[in-house]
Formats: C-alpha cells, structure tokens, sequence
C-alpha cells in the first residue's frame, strides 16, 4: 500500500466557488476516490488562502467589521458546497489557522537565519489583483492580461528570497524529472520562462494590517504568495505530495516558486505538478463582471451532484481549456449517462429480476466477452495512473456500450425458452459487467455506484474487483431501478409553449433572498436607487425604480426578493446585475416583495 498525497490550490474567500473551482476540486477529488480504492494511503487537502487583501476588501463590502469574522462564514460556505459535491478531502486548511501561521513564521524565520532571505528594497510594479509583483514584460499593453488593469508603482524596503539562486538547479530538476510538470505544453512554458532568468523575489509588504506577520517585524507581512503555498505541508507525514492539482493561471507560483522555497528549506520537492486548463463560458473568462459565473451548486441541485461530476470529468478534457455550457451537460446526461451506461444496467438487472427470480442465472462466464472486458480495464487503469480522467471516463461509459452491443447480439428474450444455457451464460456474464461498472464508476460517482451497488446487493471495495467481480450463480439482486432522469431539452419546452412557462423554464430563473447593503440615490433621477446587496457570498450592484416609494435608509439592513442571473443593464451609467422584485402600478406606492422570515443572503425562491 503506498502513500498518496494530493492537493487542490487553496481558493480565495472574496466569493464562493463557481465552476471553474469545482472542476479542479472535483477532478482531484476524483483521482483520490480512485487512489484509494486502489488501495493507497490517501491524503487529499482542499482549504482556503484567507490572508489575502481581497479578503479584506470583501469584508468591508459586505459589511463585516472584521475580516475574520468574513473568513470564518465564508469558510462554511465552501465547506457547504464541497459537501454538495461529495468532496471526500482528508482535511480542510485555512490559512488564518494558527497551525498554519506558526509553520510560515517557522520557514520564514529559517530561510532569514540562512540568507536565504535578506532584507532589501524592492522599487518595481504591483498587481492586486494577481497580489504578485510583476515585469514589463508580463504585461499586454501595460495592463496585466489576467486582470486587464494597470499594475501600480511600488517602492518599499522589504525582505527579498533568493530565487534567482536556484534557476540552474530548478532546469536541472526538470531535465531530469520530465513528468514533473504535465501536460508537456506546460513544463515547456515554465522551461523557457527559467531560460529567461529569475529575479529575487520580494516576499513580504509593509503597512498591511492583514497578514502573517513577519517574525520580529511587525511593520510587515508575509506575501501572499509565500504564505499560501506553504498550506501544503500540513500534511507533513505524507509530504512530499505525489500531485499538486492547478490550473494554468498559477503555474509558476506553483512550478518555480514553490520548489525554490523548499529548496531552500532542505524539504523534498512534490512528485508532480498536474496543470489543467482553463474553463469558459459561452467562449468567455468566467467573470462576475460579464455576469457568466455558474453556480455549481444550482447544477447539482438540477441535474444531481453526480451528473456534474462526471461531466466536468468527461467533457473538459484535462490539461486543455474547455468550454462549460448546460445543454453540453444535458446532452452528456442524456446520450451517454440515460441512453447508454443507465439503460445497459438497468436492462440487465430488470431481466434477471423478472426472469429469473431477481437471482444471477446458473450457468458458465463467457470467458471471450469478459477478456475483452478485462482488456479494456486494465486500459481504464493505466489512463487513471497517468492522470487521464477524461478518457477514463469516456471508456467507462463504452464499457456499457460493449454490454449492449453483447446483450443485443445474444439475444437472451429469445434464447431463455430456446437455449436457456446460452441466455444464462449472457446474463451471468452481464451482471459480472455492471459490477466492474459499479467498481468503477464510483470514484467519479460516489452516490450513483452507492445505489447501484444496493440495487446489486453489492460491495464496492477494492479497484481489482473490477477485473473479477465474483457474482456467482444464485447471487440474489435488489430492485432495480433507473439511475439517470434524462433531462428536458430546454430549447424545444420552450418552443413546444406560447406564453405558458414550464417548471423547467421557472427553474431558468435564479431569484434569491438578498440583504441590502448599502444604498443610495442615483443623481438625476428620482425614482432609480443604486443598492449594493449581498446575494450569498457575493455583493451585486443592482438598480431599481422605487425611488418613489423608499428612501435610502428603509432599504439598508433589510431583506428583499432579487432575480440574480438576469442579464446585466446599464441605467443611468450604473450597470445593474439583478433585478430586484416589488408589487404595483403606482410608483409611489410599490411594495417590496420580502420573505416573511429571516432567511440567509443566497437563499433560493422556488
Ligand atoms: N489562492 C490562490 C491559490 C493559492 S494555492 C497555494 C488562487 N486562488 S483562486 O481562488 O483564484 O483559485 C485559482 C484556481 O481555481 C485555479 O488554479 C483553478 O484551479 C481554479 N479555477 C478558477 N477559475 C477557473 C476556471 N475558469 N477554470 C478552471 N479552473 C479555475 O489562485
């Protein structure tokens, strides 16, 4: 049994998660579902980098005095979702945690004692919104083209890490370790980026009032960056880590900076850096701007935590930028998870329920068909051990298309009455399909396999199952029942009707309890106000016409109804994002639609 240890990047707290965390969260959590059927010792550490400024600048929008306070309530919301999404990590790190403070104030103070860190003056540029120092060369149009704004002026005296020192010895590592970095695009960025040479990098700003604090300098704190990465040795029984899961964005933080530091601080270097790509929608950045975030918690809570898992999985092929949309997820669902994997299982159990019982036939195995079978798993295996989930997922699913062309082709409804042998002989054999299935399915999904394994009155336990599942004559099954609810094509309900709206048409609309923040009036008019409300972790500048009715100061404080995922709209040069929902004809005398309850900020109207 070996050692497995992976990790997520930890997320920053200014919003809660939206797809493009979810795929990565889910991918890894898929790869430590799998290490661990397999039989590894599995470590798999998700958390949150809380120490930022952007935590700070959330707090204060949405009202929290202290930023900690902020942390602590956002950290449940991530908890939340990852419980959602049947998350299975073996521990959850916040940066604000004293565990965590105490080993960056160690490494710092170490890295000091050695040199490896010296106080210096740092005069060069700034993104906040990367919180990193950058070069002129890093920028596009003097703007950083991951945040399209200008990065400012900085000079400080700070402390400096050594980094240009291990440049040689970084290419060195990657020469002789070429699946250090993978996909090959990816080390071949970071290889010619060493190529160019490294600066010595500041880590630590002064004047911050959030932070760690720089050991025996309370003056400054310790830069973001340095602080975030070193969440990683939590684990410290199971460093160094086999994979650190990425996306592309935070390549060199995790690809030079990191192994330099730990370099430095004499810890071995992780096994692999897996860099995904990066997800869009509709073709664009995902961006609360452009008003394209996607909740995955809506998805999960339409379609089933397992229906997103798999499509994440399967349609965005890891390592390469892809693009998320819901009729893609509808159609995954539909043609492949319906029509393919739920309909093979499903016609398999249903027959031998009705026609023998609800027991495996007595019979033989039909040892070509399961050969062929047996071929493609240890395939679905080695794709695993290279981290190739989406083909892993994609063959999984063609495992069930082989069962239907092999149940097809046998033809049991008729050879049960004219050769019962042969009939037997297909269904025992099926069975022992759906339980490689179940064995492997239940790592990318967890409750699905969970149920399937019921309706089989079978155990999951360990990945070699899937190559002898062992169901022998006379095994008694459970009712079956179908897996997968094909979902609606959206397109065609919403052409099918004149001015009738479906469930599903309603479902479209994301209305939510907001609390009003701040609010104020918008010059030049006197029915438009300009709130700022908080929708569940995350404050929307909205516009509405009930100047009329309410002044400024009824609002503050106050819950009220919002249609969050209406498109933006620029009123007045405020663009609006959310429409916030009243009663009434006369607008001196609207009314507020409000719950008559206290409910949460994000709390759905259904
Ligand atoms: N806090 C740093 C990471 C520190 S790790 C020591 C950070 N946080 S983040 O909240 O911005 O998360 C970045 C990561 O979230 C990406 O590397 C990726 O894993 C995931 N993604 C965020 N947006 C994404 C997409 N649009 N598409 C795919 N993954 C995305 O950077």
């Amino acid at each position: 049994m070996g050692k497995f240890y992976i990790t997520t990047p930890i997320y920053y707290i200014n919003a809660v998660p939206h797809i493009g965390h979810a795929y990565t969260t889910v991918i890894a959590d898929i790869i430590a579902r799998w290490r661990r059927l397999a039989g590894d010792d599995v470590f798999f550490l998700t958390g949150l980098d809380e120490n930022s400024s952007k935590t700070v600048e959330a707090a204060e929008n949405m009202g929290f005095e202290n930023p900690q306070e902020y942390a602590d309530w956002m950290a449940e919301k991530w908890k939340n979702v990852w419980r959602i999404l049947c998350i299975s990590n073996n521990d959850f790190i916040r940066t604000t945690e004293e565990r965590h403070k105490k080993r960056v104030q160690e490494i710092f103070q170490r890295l000091l004692e050695k040199g490896e860190i010296y106080p210096g003056i740092y005069e060069g540029l700034y993104c906040d919104g990367c919180e990193a120092y950058v070069s002129e060369e890093d920028l596009v149009d003097g703007k950083c083209p991951l945040h399209g704004t200008e990065p400012k002026k900085v000079k400080e005296e700070n402390y400096f890490f050594r980094l240009s020192a291990y440049r040689d010895t970084l290419l060195e590592h990657l020469r002789n370790n070429p699946d250090f970095i993978i996909p090959e695009a990816r080390r071949n960025e970071v290889v010619s980026f060493l190529q160019r040479g490294l600066k010595d990098v500041s880590v630590t700003r002064r004047g911050l009032k959030w932070g760690i604090e720089v050991p025996g300098d309370p003056e400054q704190r310790i830069w973001v960056w340095f602080d975030a990465l070193i969440n990683y040795l939590v684990a410290q029984d199971y460093w160094p880590a086999d994979v650190h899961l990425i996306a592309k964005d935070i390549l060199r933080f995790h690809c030079i900076l990191w192994p330099a530091m730990l370099m430095a601080a004499n810890y071995p270097l992780p096994k692999k850096i897996l860099s995904h790509g990066f997800l869009t929608v509709n073709g664009r950045k995902i961006s609360k701007s452009l008003g394209n975030v996607i909740d995955p918690v809506y998805l999960a809570e339409k379609y089933s935590p397992d229906v997103l898992r798999y499509f994440l999985a399967r349609e965005i092929s890891l390592g390469q930028d892809g693009d998320f949309s819901e009729e893609n997820l509808r159609r995954r669902l539909n043609d492949e998870l319906a029509d393919v994997l739920g309909n093979f299982i499903h016609r398999v159990l249903t027959f031998i329920h009705a026609r023998y019982n609800g027991r495996a036939p007595e019979g033989e195995l039909d040892r070509e068909f399961l050969e062929e079978v047996n071929k493609r798993v240890r395939e679905i295996i080695r794709l695993m051990d290279r981290f190739e989930v989406t083909r892993a997922a994609e063959e999984i699913v063609n495992l069930a298309r082989l069962g239907n062309e092999y149940f097809q082709r046998c033809k049991p409804w008729e050879s049960i009455s004219t050769k019962p042998a042969e009939a037997a002989k297909c269904l025992l054999s099926c069975l022992n399909l759906v339980g490689t299935i179940c064995v492997l399915l239940s790592p990318f999904m967890p409750i699905t396999a969970e149920r399937l394994s019921k309706q089989m009155n079978f155990k999951v336990e360990r990945l070699d199952q899937a190559l002898r599942p062992g169901i022998l004559p006379g095994h008694e099954i459970g009712k079956p029942e179908p897996l997968f609810r094909k979902a609606q094509d959206e397109k065609t309900a919403e052409a099918a009707v004149s001015r009738e709206v479906t469930v599903s048409d309603f479902e479209k609309m994301d209305i939510r309890i907001a609390k009003v923040l701040s609010c104020e009036k918008i010059k030049g008019s006197e029915k438009l106000l300009k709130l700022s409300v908080d929708v569940g972790g995350e404050v929307r500048t909205i516009v509405a016409g009930i100047g009329k009715s309410y002044s400024p100061e009824d609002l503050v404080g106050r819950l009220v109804v919002v249609v969050v995922n209406i498109k933006p709209a620029k009123i007045m040069g405020v663009v609006s994002h959310g429409m916030l929902l009243a009663a009434g004809d006369d607008e001196n005398k609207l009314s507020l639609l409000v719950p008559d309850r206290t409910q949460e900020p994000g709390t759905k109207v259904r």
